[in-house]
């Protein structure tokens, strides 16, 4: 119901909006939705057996690091006030059942003790928890004789891979695989090995994007095909809600939802339904666009980043995954 009383209208020409427009201090002051540093985690890449990073080419700023270089961004992000973390490893050696995102010294899992070591509890530590940079074939889980992802076969290994991340620091295990059943597993193996207080953040709604693009450049992914037998297809809207609810049954204790600005109803869907904190990703490719239509002249780079954070903030994010965490932290300070 409209909080107005129809006999009392204004005259014309009295309601004007465009009043809290006038100036940047109105506008500010009426600002409903801001971004916080807090509200941002950057997600990161290292590599096995370099020694200095590597620029990626779609994702202008964004490297793969060696393990120094990764504790020595980790420690400039914590200080310029970033949510959290999110580490993703490239290794040099790949099998059919992504052995190294086990093993104790596997990529990732060094990676996640050497950052540990040095931001301890500042700030929150989160891993990727997929397959898919491990395996020889690229796909998420491994493969069964017909050459599919096999879901529960998957599972098992999923539950290995998140004690090993917690063992090695991570606070937050993040599976992005989109296997059914995976929050439960996981949070059965994490809760049996005595990660009581590792959280899970469940990719819930993962769609099959075309966005994936860049970082498949920059995890030097060997995919064939795509990953449509287990990602969402674009199409769909409620599906999302049913791997929301599922998550939340699972144990998830905050939920994300991915790419995020061609996906922002699905993310205030999932902000309606949700009891726990609603994360977005903006992914490579989002970035990419962005940087690549700025680069042409085409548009102003730096407010479309604080635009389409905001939006995603809007949409109801209240954590955003993004490559630009820790340029946008510093800019929101200065002001
Ligand atoms: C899977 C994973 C992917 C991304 C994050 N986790 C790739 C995929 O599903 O193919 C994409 C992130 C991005 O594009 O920025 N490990």
């Amino acid at each position: 119901m409209s909080p107005r009383n129809e006999h009392f209208s204004l005259p014309a020409g009295a309601v004007r909006p465009r009043r809290l427009r006038t100036t940047p201090a109105m506008r500010r002051l009426v600002a409903q939705h801001r971004l916080h540093p807090a509200d941002l985690v950057l997600p990161m890449f290292v590599k096995e057996g370099i020694d200095a990073p590597v620029p990626l080419s779609s994702m202008p700023g964004v490297v793969q690091h060696t393990l120094d270089s990764l504790v020595a961004a980790a420690i400039e992000a914590v200080e310029a006030g970033v949510g959290g973390l999110m580490l993703f490893g490239v290794p040099v050696q790949r099998d059919e059942t992504g052995s190294g995102a086990i093993d104790p010294d596997g990529i990732l899992n060094v990676a996640l003790r050497r950052v540990r070591d040095a931001v301890g509890d500042s700030t929150v530590l989160m891993s990727d928890l997929c397959l898919d940079e491990f395996t020889s074939h690229g796909h998420c889980g491994v493969l069964d004789e017909q050459g599919r992802v096999d879901n529960d076969a998957t599972l098992e290994l999923y539950a290995e891979m998140a004690v090993a991340q917690a063992h090695s620091g991570a606070h937050v295990v993040g599976p992005s695989g989109m296997m059914d059943g995976q929050v439960a597993v996981i949070r059965a193996a994490l809760d049996e090995a005595g990660f009581a207080d590792v959280g899970i953040l469940a990719y819930a709604a993962k769609y099959a994007s075309a966005a994936f693009g860049p970082f498949r450049e920059a995890v030097e992914s060997t995919l064939q095909g795509d990953r449509a037998a287990y990602q969402q297809d674009p199409a769909n809207r409620t599906e999302a809600m049913r791997e929301l609810t599922l998550d939340l049954n699972e144990g998830a204790d905050m939920v994300m939802v991915k790419p995020a600005l061609p996906y922002l109803d699905i993310l205030s869907d999932a902000a309606e339904l949700a009891d726990v904190p609603v994360a977005a990703y903006q992914v490579s490719g989002e970035m990419a666009m962005i940087e690549a239509a700025a680069a042409n002249g085409w548009i102003d780079r730096d407010r479309m980043v604080m635009e389409s954070l905001t939006s995603i903030k809007r949409a109801g994010a209240q954590i955003i995954l993004t490559y630009y965490a820790v340029e946008v932290a510093r800019r929101l300070q200065l002001r």
